[in-house]
């Protein structure tokens, strides 16, 4: 019998995968596709594929043309496979062409032509009309948005306003496709949605605003200050049926996610204590608006929506109480340390633009403790940890590019889906943190040090 191999993503299923599989299936007498998994695909940078894992695998399997089906879910799988199932013939389109001649030490490598004029990136861009998107802010956060953006599938950066034209100006001139523009009313006609990313305190009124005009916003982390504020834009975005979603990218790496959801099934027990910590000593000779209280500088809104993620996110809202310490000067917290008291556990974070201190991420269980080094907020490498060595287990992603690309992707992907929360982060999630914000500001439950 001879056995073929073939891999593939299949997303939108289209007649190309089709005449390949029958193709690869005439080679021999047992046709194997492996499909690649979910994490996999977004690991080698195909951020936009529609279909889930399940939806591509039953797709092939709706064929008739594989005789068994397979998950692609590592580098170098492809040799395990091949010896493990004894398979003869390795087949794959002849866009790859060269690429797996690797693999003639292990079986025959064969290039099937290709079918022209159709492939999933052509469907996927085919049947989504493009986001139009303007950036509201362009300072030194935004100047990597339309660089992240260009690797996403299905939005287009069209439009940037800053009240400084100079700032809007180097964007466009960095990027053709950005017109700025001098005016609001201007910029809001060529856009359907809006990445803000202004000093905190006018995140209130560009997101009312944007809403108002029924655009979607994504909007730059701490996204308010105030937990009554982000209950009323909340609703408001729901009543007009637009996405508003708080830009936080540890959130929305892979990494962070895949972490947070093997904790949640139980990895290392229950969890009793977390701490986090986040510091990025500034100059204070510098005129930085991080440094300036009279636009909510300091640790505390500067840092704080990072070591909160992890916290919120495994123990909730529901905590009994939150006491702050703070080393405070000229107006703005220096650093900020915040102790959380939850019915079955203690948290505490540490943020400091004036204090320097190891940033990383601990996850203490019943059964064994997550450690997450500094930059943990980048998440790229996890330990889960156990009292028995030998149970320890090192977990390695790829983070790619400045990492907003993960954002951006989840925010258009609301977009066209009509979904109007991400599981990423949650509304009820991002209102607990705007309450913490607000706490501080009201000074409850705080203490000078
Ligand atoms: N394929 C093909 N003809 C096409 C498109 C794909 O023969 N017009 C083959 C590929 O060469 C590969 C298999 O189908 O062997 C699965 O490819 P996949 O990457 O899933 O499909 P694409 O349409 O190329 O996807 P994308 O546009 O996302 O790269």
């Amino acid at each position: 019998m001879v056995k073929v191999i073939t891999y593939g993503t299949y997303d939108l299923l289209h007649q190309g995968h089709i005449n390949l599989l029958r193709r690869a299936k005439s080679l021999g007498d047992y046709l194997i596709v492996g499909v690649t998994n979910d994490n996999f695909d977004r690991d080698r940078g195909k951020l936009n594929v529609r279909n889930n894992v399940l939806e591509r695998v039953e797709a092939v399997r709706a064929t008739g043309y594989a005789d068994k089906i397979i998950i692609e879910d590592y580098v170098g799988q492809k040799i395990d496979d091949i010896q493990k199932y004894e398979v003869d013939i390795f087949a794959i389109g002849s866009d790859w062409e060269g690429k797996f001649d690797y693999l003639n030490e292990f079986c025959q490598v064969v290039y099937l032509p290709r079918t022209r004029g159709i492939s999933s990136t052509m469907l996927r861009s085919k049947n989504q009309n493009e986001v139009c998107l303007g950036i509201i802010g362009c300072g030194r956060v935004a100047k990597r948005f339309p660089i992240e953006a260009s690797v996403v599938n299905g939005v287009k950066i069209v439009a940037a306003y800053d009240i400084d034209n100079k700032s809007a100006n180097l964007l466009s001139k960095n990027d053709k496709n950005i017109k700025a523009y001098t005016s609001l009313v201007d910029f809001y006609e060529k856009i359907d949605a809006v990445y803000i990313a202004t000093p905190h305190l006018s995140h209130y009124y560009y997101i009312k605003k944007s809403l108002e005009l029924e655009k979607h916003v994504l909007c730059e982390t701490p996204m308010l200050l105030s937990g009554d504020q982000a209950v009323e834009l909340y609703k408001l975005a729901e009543m007009q049926g637009k996405v508003l979603m708080e830009a936080n990218k540890t959130a929305h790496c892979p990494a962070f996610n895949h972490l947070m959801v093997m904790i949640k099934s139980g990895l290392i027990g229950d969890i009793v204590d977390i701490e986090a910590s986040l510091s990025k000593l500034q100059d204070c000779k510098n005129d930085l608006r991080e440094l300036d209280p009279a636009q909510a500088g300091g640790s505390l809104y500067e840092l704080g929506s990072y070591p909160l993620l992890p916290i919120i996110k495994l123990l909730g809202v529901d905590y009994e109480s939150l006491t702050f310490y703070s080393r405070m000067d000229n107006g703005i917290d220096l650093y900020t340390k915040g102790i959380f008291r939850y019915s079955k556990a203690t948290c505490s974070f540490k943020v400091g633009l004036g204090v320097k201190t190891e940033g990383n991420l601990v996850i203490s269980g019943t059964k064994g403790y997550a450690y997450v080094p500094a930059p943990w907020w980048k998440t790229d490498y996890f330990e889960l940890r156990y009292e028995n060595q030998n149970e320890n287990k090192k977990y390695f992603y790829k983070w790619d590019g400045a990492g907003l690309r993960y954002e951006i992707q989840e925010f258009i992907s609301c977009i066209v889906n009509k979904r109007y929360s991400t599981a990423r982060l949650r509304r009820k999630e991002s209102i607990g943190m705007a309450n913490i914000m607000q706490q501080f500001s009201d000074r409850k439950n705080f203490y000078n040090i």
